[in-house]
């Protein structure tokens, strides 16, 4: 029997197309509401029904096939137990994912509106990349690992183990450990009483971007930033607005401040991720300003800050010119001074946020690992720590200058355009011409070179010309190929852009 399309809504009538059936072939055998589920299941099993696909109304598909709304209803429960659909309020029902073979229901359907809005992997596939052996990896930021205090990590690891081993191997605070939150308060300054710890300055930011952030709040974050904390502002709800941090005009701050009244800045002021920059003391001393004229709490990303390279030290940290602690919260760690893998990490800030961050942290890690962090206590306490920042400083110098040498020796005609930094872990560059970072991204991958492109910087829009490449993560020798792999992407890259025939010659 033929289908009157006139009489049904489109929706029904795109759904009835896309199954190709007709209103009245819908099968009558009971339950009904079954025969539709395996309609609409195959439909999405053999791909015509694509995830995004909305179904009809409830009630318009109930008039079209002359069921009750009942019946619909129930099929589309069925379908939303199996994974298939997700009925948004107000919204309607939407096909959500295909089955994943025979099982019973659509894994990827059961997860939550919520969680399937995360969908950025950019720091698993650094991390994926950093720990490939058959890759040279310059795109995550890790310090020079061959020259960790291997010896001095074993002695006080040892010293541990027979002294505190009961303490190492129960439960602890989930604020972090007495020992080390002193240790931590007499290398670094600050109250050990406003102090968590963390497993890593990334839980930290995750922590303070749910903590702090309720959906669509404004957040102002350095404009390029470091892409880890615009991934957990973004998963908070945060809309983000960049602010130039190698300008660091002032100005441009308080306007975006009166315009959009953030609820916090986010910055990263010392040997910053991923420029290098460091901005000044007195740029410094006007950002507490205007976050107290404001009453705007600050995020100050300390992660590089005992990174510098140069003879000169930085100038004090945000957090310092804070001589109340009241707007600042800090956030620092060690993997880029000691090492990545031990995911350590802590957060100063004024009591009711400390509070309210350890409430949040256990949650989901009810302490950061006890041993590790009496290790690294040890470590401070000893001097070891210290006598290893020298080292790494020095590791870090040679090898920054020698990918710069390296790029500037191979890479043709300033195709590569970038500031040596006095500190930090990377060269940020920019890509003279048409040709895009991706491509050479691209290209230098099916030579085993990673390189990261500054896309992922950028919270709204920028970075299809920039590079950044890490110049610790890898001994000399291997950075200095890796440079000719990029020199040579790049020369290939800019040979592949067409370039539009010019009007002159058209006409
Ligand atoms: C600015 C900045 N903050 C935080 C992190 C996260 O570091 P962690 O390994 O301590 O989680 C990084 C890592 O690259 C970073 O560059």
């Amino acid at each position: 029997m033929g289908m009157r399309v006139t009489k049904h809504s489109q929706s029904v009538i795109g759904l009835l197309r896309a199954l190709n059936v007709e209103a009245s072939a819908v099968p009558r055998a009971r339950p009904i509401y079954r025969r539709i589920v395996e309609l609409i299941d195959r439909g999405i099993a053999r791909g015509s029904l694509a995830p995004g696909f909305r179904l009809p109304p409830e009630r318009d598909f109930a008039a079209a096939l002359r069921v009750s709304r009942t019946t619909i209803v129930a099929a589309y429960r069925e379908l939303e137990s199996r994974g298939l659909a997700r009925g948004y309020v107000g919204r309607g029902t939407f096909v959500s994912a295909k089955r994943d073979g025979d099982t019973p229901f659509a894994w990827r359907g059961k997860i939550s509106a919520t969680a399937l809005q995360t969908t950025d992997s950019t720091l698993r596939d650094l991390m994926r990349h950093a720990a490939d052996p058959g890759i040279v990896s310059l795109a995550a930021g890790e310090p020079a690992l061959d020259v960790f205090p291997l010896e001095a990590f074993r002695v006080a690891m040892d010293n541990v183990l027979s002294r505190h081993g009961t303490t190492a191997w129960g439960h602890g605070p989930t604020e972090g450990l007495a020992p080390f939150r002193d240790a931590l308060a007499h290398r670094f300054g600050g109250s050990a009483a406003n102090m968590l710890v963390i497993a890593g300055a990334q839980q930290g930011l995750d922590l303070l971007a749910r903590c702090l952030i309720d959906r669509g709040d404004t957040v102002i974050v350095d404009r390029p930033g470091y892409l880890g904390a615009l991934q957990s502002f973004r998963s908070a709800g945060a809309r983000m607005v960049g602010w130039d941090i190698a300008r660091a005009d002032m100005g441009e701050l308080e306007d975006l401040v009166l315009r959009f009244r953030p609820k916090l800045i986010y910055t990263n002021p010392t040997f910053q991720n991923p420029t290098g920059v460091t901005i000044s003391i007195r740029a410094r001393r006007e950002l507490i300003e205007l976050a107290r004229r404001f009453r705007v709490p600050i995020v100050e990303d300390e992660t590089y800050c005992e990174l510098a390279l140069g003879s000169t030290a930085p100038p004090p940290a945000l957090h310092t010119l804070d001589e109340d602690g009241t707007v600042v919260i800090r956030v620092n760690s060690f993997s880029k001074v000691l090492a990545p893998g031990l995911r350590l990490g802590w957060i100063s800030a004024a009591r009711p946020i400390i509070e309210q961050l350890a409430i949040m942290k256990q949650q989901v890690d009810p302490h950061t690992q006890n041993l590790i962090q009496l290790v690294v206590a040890r470590l401070i306490e000893g001097g070891m720590f210290d006598r290893h920042l020298g080292v790494l400083r020095v590791e870090h110098r040679r090898r920054r200058d020698a990918l710069a040498k390296a790029l500037q020796r191979y890479v043709p005609d300033n195709a590569l355009r970038f500031v040596v930094p006095d500190g930090g872990l990377f060269l940020w560059c920019r890509i003279e011409g048409d040709v895009s970072a991706r491509d050479v991204q691209q290209r230098a991958l099916e030579e085993k070179v990673f390189v990261v492109t500054g896309e992922p910087f950028y919270a709204d829009g920028g970075g299809t010309r920039e590079l950044r490449l890490c110049f610790t993560a890898r001994p000399t020798e291997a950075s200095v190929r890796a440079a000719r792999v990029i020199a040579t992407a790049l020369g290939d890259a800019a040979r592949a852009v067409v370039h539009p025939e010019p009007i002159s010659r058209i006409v």
